[in-house]
């Protein structure tokens, strides 16, 4: 399995070298994010807070023939009323208290690029009837303004919200959700997605050591179950963040579970009576191997091809966790 993507060259390699995909969700997920990137329609990015929507979106950004030009995020939850339209249309000098000289607004400073929308459900209903007009046509005034602007813009958007639920209460408008979300894309949450945890784990730590310019330590196998196990909440923010603490207090050689916070640790109190380690990782292994027999429709070379071991450790593994392969049995529906 291809755990980075390759670009081609472009302005802005980082953000595409720093996305870690780890799993075939996320690689399925970038194989659609390349061919939606080449075409100017609208995507809607889905999905839970630290899940990687800007970073995507910048991604399909710089995939675009819009890359060499401006991609601007604009935060929707901060803005209400004027200063949402200020934010987005710019003024004319004098068009109001204050207005000392003439302001482009994001929809103009993204022409020819890309416009993000971040956290898109937190726009006002009366600025997303404005800002349904904008999408009709892509013209529009400046505050105080008398010209008719007319911009080229893509629009990509994000949400931490179920929109669908947000339209059913009355707080999002039904048209202006088919309008942004033409291709939907579901950034899945990190626990599910566990299998890419350990090559996030590794990616971050080396980032780090170059940052911080300081020999990165050796996180024992426990800790990384551990990790595996754990449900981030955060996402892939809150195990950037866990990396980056352990990284700058540690002084040891070696991270054993013992020096994980306390407050990390406290999250598995109960369970760590009933569950061993040996357990968790029979779980956690029998779990990918059900997976990876499953997607790769019972071929068993092709599934210890997924899970990056040889088929005669998936024969032995599968012998250990008395997994019983017969029982997916002939019939793989299709993944
Ligand atoms: N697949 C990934 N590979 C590497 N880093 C990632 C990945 N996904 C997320 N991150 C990191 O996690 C953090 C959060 O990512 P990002 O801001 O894109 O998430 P988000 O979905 O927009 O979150 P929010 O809804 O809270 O705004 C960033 O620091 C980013 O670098
Ligand atoms: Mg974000």
């Amino acid at each position: 399995m291809k755990t980075r993507y390759t670009f081609p060259e472009c302005a802005e390699r980082s953000v595409l070298d720093e996305f870690i995909l780890g799993c075939d969700i996320m690689a399925e997920i970038m194989a659609v994010i390349r061919q939606v990137a080449l075409y100017d329609v609208n995507v809607l990015l889905a999905g839970e807070s630290g899940t990687g929507k800007e970073m995507l979106a910048k991604i399909i950004h710089l995939q675009s023939p819009r890359a060499e030009h401006p991609f601007i995020p604009v935060n929707c939850g901060i803005l209400s009323g004027m200063m949402f339209e200020d934010k987005l249309f710019g003024h004319e000098k004098g068009a109001f208290t204050g207005a000392v000289e003439q302001k482009i607004g994001c929809f103009e400073s993204a022409h020819r690029g890309t416009l993000f929308l971040d956290e898109v459900a937190e726009l006002p209903l009366d600025n997303q009837i404005d800002f349904l007009r904008v999408l009709e046509d892509f013209r529009f005034m400046r505050i105080g303004g008398n010209e008719m602007i007319e911009v080229d813009v893509r629009v990509i958007s994000a949400t931490n919200k179920d929109l669908k639920g947000e339209i059913k209460k009355g707080l999002f408008r039904e048209d202006l959700f088919y309008r942004l979300q033409v291709i939907p894309i579901y950034l899945p949450p990190l626990r599910d997605r566990r299998n890419a945890i350990p090559g996030m784990v590794s990616h971050f730590l080396n980032q780090f050591e170059a940052l911080y310019n300081k020999p990165k330590p050796v996180l024992h196998p426990e800790v990384i179950d551990l990790f595996v196990r754990y449900d981030w909440p955060g996402n892939v923010r809150e195990l950037k963040n866990m990396m980056e603490r352990i990284f700058i207090i540690s002084t040891n050689k070696t991270i054993h579970v013992d020096d994980l916070p306390p407050d990390f640790l406290w999250h598995f109190r109960e369970s760590t009576e009933t569950m061993d380690l040996a357990e968790v990782r029979k779980k956690a292994e029998t779990g990918a191997i059900l997976e990876a027999l499953h997607r790769a429709r019972g071929d068993r070379e092709k599934a210890s091809r997924m899970l990056g071991i040889s088929p005669r450790t998936l024969r032995h593994k599968v012998q250990k966790y008395d997994i019983r392969i017969d029982r997916i049995g002939g019939t793989f529906p299709d993944p």
